[in-house]
């Protein structure tokens, strides 16, 4: 089994309504129609949308979208989930339209968090026109980003992001320890870490073509006053340049620049710091909002 990407992101908030705003005018994304109403549907590339913001109770991570090359795949996951012992829930052709794929089913992880396993994304060359003047994101087979989760036991985590055939990048081990791990060339698509009595998405991080992007980003987050939650810094395993800013919905997202990317022949390695310079944690707030206790 081979996830190719991360396709799409969903969460739940009561705050969806401020994506209106938060999405196109500071993180530069798209707004388009989506198929349910009070949904934000946001747009960084050809595909139909990236990640989607549902009205809800309360700020969680609703699904996560891992992208498969195509039915022959979708197959060969559901057999081997099947045979891993979870239960497998086929998209409905109602749910199948509003993700806009072909097709989809669905597992929980060991920690509880929602997967998709979808095929045939629906793409729209030449129709993404970003929120704002910017040179557009790095997607392609990279997919959307990365997302870092909080998740309540590391080893099961892991088993399951291993089965889904991801491999690992690096680790950290500094105030906060957390292991990274790619299945395309993205230095990472998902990076896992365990805080006690805590669960959910830290953040997700979407990077830019230019650095002009970022920092034009950055002075715009400053001049409305959103929570920026990490200055301007560089990561030393992906050397990405980013900043993070507290979305309307409690997690954080990333935005960033000039990451590597990592091949067949990549070799794990570890660090004892999250930044080579910058990125400074700003105000009290512990990372990640998008928290249940567990
Ligand atoms: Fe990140």
């Amino acid at each position: 089994m081979k996830v190719r990407a991360l396709g799409y992101v969903g969460v739940e908030s009561p705050e969806a309504k401020q994506w209106e705003e938060f999405g196109p005018e500071v993180l530069g994304l798209q707004i388009v129609d989506g198929d349910q109403p009070g949904s934000i549907y946001l747009r960084m590339d050809d595909r139909h949308h990236r990640i989607a913001i549902h009205p809800g109770n309360k700020d969680r991570l609703a699904y996560l979208g891992w992208e498969l090359a195509g039915d022959d795949d979708l197959a060969e996951a559901v057999d081997k989930l099947g045979r891993a012992g979870y239960e497998i829930t086929e998209g409905t052709e109602d749910e199948c339209e509003e993700r806009a794929v072909r097709r989809f089913v669905t597992v929980l992880d060991p920690g509880g968090a929602r997967h998709e396993f979808f095929y045939g994304q629906l793409s729209l060359p030449g129709q993404f026109q970003p929120g704002r003047p910017l040179t557009g994101f790095v997607t392609g087979e990279q997919g959307l980003g990365h997302v870092v989760c909080v998740v309540p036991d590391l080893g099961a985590a892991t088993r399951f992001y291993k089965m889904l055939g991801f491999k690992k990048s690096d680790e950290i081990y500094a105030f906060i320890d957390a292991h990274f791990f790619h299945c395309n060339p993205r230095h990472h698509t998902l990076a896992l870490t365990e805080i006690p009595r805590v669960r959910g998405l830290h953040h997700i991080m979407i990077q830019l073509n230019s650095l002009d992007d970022v920092g034009l980003a950055y002075d715009i987050v400053q001049a409305r006053g959103i929570p920026i939650t990490m200055t301007l810094g560089r990561h030393p395993n992906d050397r990405m340049v980013s900043f993070y800013v507290r979305s309307p919905s409690g997690f954080e997202i990333e935005y960033g620049w000039g990451a590597l990317e990592v091949g067949e022949d990549w070799t794990v390695t570890q660090y004892d710091a999250v930044s080579v310079w910058g990125h400074k944690m700003v105000g009290t707030s512990p990372p990640g909002a998008l928290e249940e206790v567990l």
